[in-house]
């Protein structure tokens, strides 16, 4: 019973908030608290630890591999997976989400059940019983894990998230690695203002990930290069929803993607040059036409105020 109840109060959030929006083009927007002062973690991000190591190194790359991982849908599976949410929804950019909201799993913003039914088949224990998203600076020196301390290391916990929590499989054992690399390093959150999002900033942020595949490349992990190519292209695609409407740059957005997948076909027959050249030639696309996406900003979901208009469209009487 309690679990019928709850799939209805958390399918109401998951899809499309009825009253609100038409469509969920915005994944971040199922667990946002849609009370005042709303919308933040779709506007803003908050500042993030930089790589503190020294460019070229195993341990600089591991990290940029193990952000990526901590930022995409697919280190997760079942339901959590397929909604676009990541370790990222939940500790934004390491950190907590005070605006985190799921309706029938959390109480307050900021509070999830971890052990609730209808993100994992493996850790309902048929009770309501909602905590605080917490902040992971530091996490290196703060064993055992989590709040009641059941697991003695790091990796324990990570494995318990990933694959009871949230109904995940083993990720590539050089994802797994990096995964812990990047928590390791993360120490404290850099002072500064939370930054608004932007399309370029998005932009940005999809050529960290084409560096950061470039090596894996070189590497020739496959499955490390097809995960990484899924969630560059998953990147892309949250791009491309915020420019709702507008086919110019979508279609634009839909050829990068495109251009990202012929990667990770060629990858997948180990034509590893091959694979980095059709990679470079998608890095050139983005430095080439990033401009002309960026241009159109102003009249996608990036603007704050179509962003609002979009999530609470006026009534009409
Ligand atoms: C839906 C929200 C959510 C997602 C997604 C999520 N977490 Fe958590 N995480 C939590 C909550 C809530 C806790 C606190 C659990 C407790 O104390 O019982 C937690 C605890 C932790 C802890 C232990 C913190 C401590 O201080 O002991 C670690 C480490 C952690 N999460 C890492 C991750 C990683 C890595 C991912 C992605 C693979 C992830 N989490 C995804 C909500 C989330």
């Amino acid at each position: 019973m309690r679990a019928w109840l709850l799939r209805c109060a958390v399918a109401l959030c998951l899809w499309p908030v009825a009253g609100y929006a038409d469509e969920l083009l915005i994944p971040d927007l199922k667990w946002v608290s849609l009370a005042e002062p709303a919308l933040g973690p779709l506007l803003f991000e908050p500042p993030e630890p930089n790589n503190p190591y020294t460019r070229g190194t195993d341990l600089q790359r591991q990290f940029e591999v193990g952000r990526i991982a901590f930022r995409s849908p697919g280190i997760l599976g079942g339901l959590a997976a397929r909604e676009g949410m990541s370790c990222n929804s939940c500790h934004r950019s390491g950190g907590t989400n005070p605006d985190f909201f799921v309706s029938g799993l959390s109480d307050n913003p900021g509070t999830f059940d971890t052990t609730n039914p209808l993100f994992s088949t493996h850790t309902d224990d048929g009770v309501h019983n909602p905590v605080v998203i917490p902040k992971l600076f530091g996490i290196k020196h703060t064993a055992p894990y989590p709040s009641d301390g059941r697991f003695e290391t790091l990796e324990a916990m990570v494995d318990h998230v990933i694959l009871k929590e949230f109904d995940g499989f083993a990720p590539p054992p050089l994802i797994a690695e990096a995964l812990m690399t990047y928590l390791e390093a993360l120490e404290v959150r850099p002072p500064g203002m939370p930054i608004q999002k932007s399309a370029q900033q998005d932009l940005e942020e999809a050529s960290r990930h084409l560096n950061t595949v470039s090596w894996v490349l070189s590497v020739g992990d496959v499955e490390t290069i097809a995960f990484l190519v899924n969630a560059s292209r998953r990147h892309l695609e949250v791009i491309h929803n915020r420019f709702d409407g507008l086919e110019a740059p979508q279609s634009v957005l839909l050829s990068w993607s495109l251009s990202l997948k012929k990667v990770r076909l060629l990858a997948e027959q180990e034509r590893f040059a091959e694979a980095e050249e059709a990679l470079q030639e998608t890095q050139q696309m983005i430095l080439a036409q990033g401009p002309s996406v960026s241009a159109q900003e102003g009249n996608s979901l990036y603007d704050p105020e179509r962003l609002r208009a979009y999530v609470f469209p006026p009534t009409t009487p």
